[in-house]
C-alpha cells in the first residue's frame, strides 16, 4: 500500500490511539466471529457510464433538481470501480476478515432484462478473486437500491414482473459467483426502498403513495422468496438470506395513544418483514390499519416469501421514538446524536436482538451495518474521530451483551469502509473508517480505522496459529 495513504504510525499507532480497549473487546466474541466492513455499489463505485453499465433509478433521481441536498450524484463517488485493488489493500491493512458489498444490477444487466454485460461481471469477478487472495470473505448483496432505470419505466417494483427479472438476475449471479461468495443477501433494507422511495418520496424513485409503497414492500419480499428458490435451484452453495433495517420502537410517553402508535410503527417496520419471512403472514393489526392501502397478495405468495433462511442481516443505527402526535423519530433535546441527527442508543441493539430471539424462530444473525456519521476533519494527515470510536465501542459492547444472553450473531460489519455518497444527503455525511478527499480520491485512515484494526487484530490473535503479520498489520 501507498505509504501516504496511511496515518503516521509513529504519532498514533494502534497502542496510542486505542490502548488495549479494542483488543479486550474482541476477546468477548467467539474465535470465529466475523469482523468486516460494508459498502454498496452506487455509493462507492462511480464509473456510472463505463463498460456498458445501464442507468439506475438513482442516476435518474440524482438528476432531479433538489433531490440530493448538495446536488451531487454517484457518478464518480469514490471511484472504487478503478481503485478496487487499492481499497482491498486498505481492508487487508485493517485486518478485516469480511467485506460486504453489493452488485450493481444495471452494471451486469444494463436494461434489467435481456443481454448480460460481461464487462460488468468481469469487475465483480476480479473483485472476488482479489478479496479471496487477501483472505477476505465476500458477503454479496444483490439489491442495494439501484434498480435498472429501464425496469422503472415499466413500473419498477410496482410491476409484478420485476419479481421475475430479479430472480433471473439472482440466479445468474449465483451461477457465476455462488461458489466464491461467503453469503448472498437478496435485499438491503426493503423498508427503505418501499417507504422512503415510494411513500415519503425522498429516495429513488421518489413516489408518494402509501398504497404503492405497500405493494412494493410486498413485491420486494416476494422477489426475495422467488430469488432464493431460483438460486437454490442452481445448486448455489453460498448461505442465502436478506438484510433488514431494524430498530426498537419506544413510545414517546406511556399514554394509550402513544403506546398504540408505537405498536403500529413496530408492526410497520419490524413485524411486517419478520412475520412475512419467518411466519409467512403479515401482521393483522397492520393490515387493519392499512385498509385499502394493503397490498394485493396472490395465492401462494406468503409461502413463497417464507423460504428457509440461512441468515438474516440486521442493520442497526438507532432506536425510534414514536408518538401519536409526532412524526416517527423525534429525538428529545439533550440526547446524544450523530451528524445524521440520529440518537446514539447502543442499548437498543441488545434490546432489539433479545426481542427478536424471544419472538421469532431466527436463523443465525449478522449485524450487516452499524456506524455513524460525524463531521470529520482532515488535519495534518489525521482525522481524530473519537466520537466514532466511542459509538463503535459502545455498540460492539452492546452486541457482546446480546451474545452473552444467547443470541446467535455470527458477524459484525462497520458501515462504512469509506466515506461515500450518502443518498439524499450526498457527500455531506461521512460514515467511513477511511476518509476520502473527493477532489483527489486520496484515502486516509481515520483514528477509528486504527481502533477497528486493533480490534480485528486482537480477534485474529486469539485464533489458533495467528500472528500480527497474518493479520496484514505491520506498523513499521
Ligand atoms: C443504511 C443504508 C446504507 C447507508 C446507511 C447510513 O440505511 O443501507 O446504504 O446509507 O444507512
Amino acid at each position: 500500500m501507498n505509504a501516504d495513504m496511511r496515518t503516521n504510525p509513529d504519532e498514533h499507532s494502534i497502542a496510542t490511539v486505542c490502548g488495549a480497549g479494542g483488543v479486550t473487546l474482541a476477546a468477548r466474541f467467539p474465535r470465529d466471529f466475523v469482523w468486516g466492513v460494508a459498502t454498496s455499489a452506487y455509493q462507492i463505485e462511480g464509473a456510472a457510464h463505463e463498460d456498458g453499465r445501464g442507468d439506475s433509478i438513482w442516476d435518474e433521481f440524482c438528476r432531479r433538481p433538489g433531490a440530493i441536498r448538495d446536488g451531487s450524484s454517484g457518478e464518480c463517488a469514490c471511484d472504487h470501480y478503478h481503485r478496487s485493488a487499492e481499497d482491498i489493500a486498505l481492508m487487508a491493512d485493517l485486518g478485516v476478515t469480511a467485506y460486504r458489498f453489493s452488485i450493481a444490477w444495471p452494471r451486469v444487466r444494463p436494461l434489467g432484462a435481456g443481454d448480460w454485460n460481461e464487462k460488468g461481471f468481469d469487475f465483480y469477478d476480479r473483485l472476488l478473486d482479489r478479496l479471496l487472495e487477501r483472505g477476505i470473505a465476500p458477503y454479496l448483496t444483490l439489491y442495494h437500491w439501484d434498480l435498472p432505470q429501464a425496469l422503472q419505466e415499466g413500473g419498477g417494483w410496482l410491476n409484478r414482473s420485476t419479481v421475475d427479472r430479479f430472480a433471473e438476475y439472482a440466479a445468474e449471479v449465483a451461477r457465476r459467483f455462488g461458489s466464491r461468495a461467503a453469503s448472498i443477501a437478496t435485499h438491503n433494507e426493503p423498508w427503505v426502498v418501499a417507504i422512503l422511495g415510494h411513500e415519503a418520496g425522498i429516495f429513488a424513485p421518489g413516489l408518494r403513495s402509501r398504497k404503492s409503497a405497500m405493494q412494493v414492500a410486498h413485491h420486494l419480499l416476494l422477489s426475495h422468496g422467488v430469488a432464493l428458490q431460483a438460486m437454490r435451484a442452481q445448486g448455489c452453495a453460498a448461505p442465502l438470506g436478506i438484510t433488514l433495517n431494524q430498530a426498537p420502537i419506544h413510545a414517546a410517553t406511556q399514554s394509550p395513544a402513544d403506546l398504540a402508535r408505537a405498536r403500529l410503527d413496530d408492526g410497520l417496520t419490524i413485524r411486517w418483514y419478520m412475520d412475512a419471512l419467518l411466519r409467512g403472514r403479515y401482521p393483522e393489526d397492520v393490515l387493519a390499519f392499512l385498509g385499502e392501502d394493503a397490498p394485493e397478495v396472490a395465492h401462494g405468495d406468503m409461502e413463497t416469501i417464507r423460504q428457509p433462511l440461512d441468515f438474516i442481516g440486521i442493520n442497526y443505527y438507532t432506536r425510534n421514538v414514536s408518538g401519536s402526535g409526532a412524526p416517527l423519530d423525534p429525538v428529545a433535546p439533550g440526547r446524544e446524536v450523530t451528524d445524521m441527527g440520529w440518537e446514539v442508543f447502543p442499548a437498543g441493539l441488545t434490546e432489539l436482538l433479545l426481542r427478536l430471539k424471544a419472538d421469532y424462530p431466527l436463523p443465525p444473525l449478522y449485524i450487516t451495518e452499524n456506524g455513524a456519521a460525524y463531521r470529520d476533519c482532515l488535519v495534518d494527515g489525521r482525522v481524530e474521530d473519537d466520537d466514532r470510536i466511542s459509538y463503535l465501542r459502545r455498540h460492539i459492547t452492546a452486541l457482546a451483551d446480546a451474545l452473552d444472553a444467547g443470541v446467535d450473531v455470527r458477524g459484525y460489519f462497520v458501515w462504512s469502509l469509506l466515506d461515500n455518497f450518502e443518498w439524499a444527503d450526498g457527500y455531506a455525511k461521512r460514515f467511513g473508517l477511511v476518509y476520502v478527499d473527493y477532489a483527489t480520491q486520496r484515502r486516509t485512515l481515520k483514528d477509528s480505522a486504527l481502533w477497528y484494526q486493533a480490534l480485528c487484530c486482537g480477534a485474529r490473535a486469539s485464533m489458533p496459529g495467528a500472528s500480527r503479520v497474518a493479520a496484514g498489520v505491520h506498523h513499521e
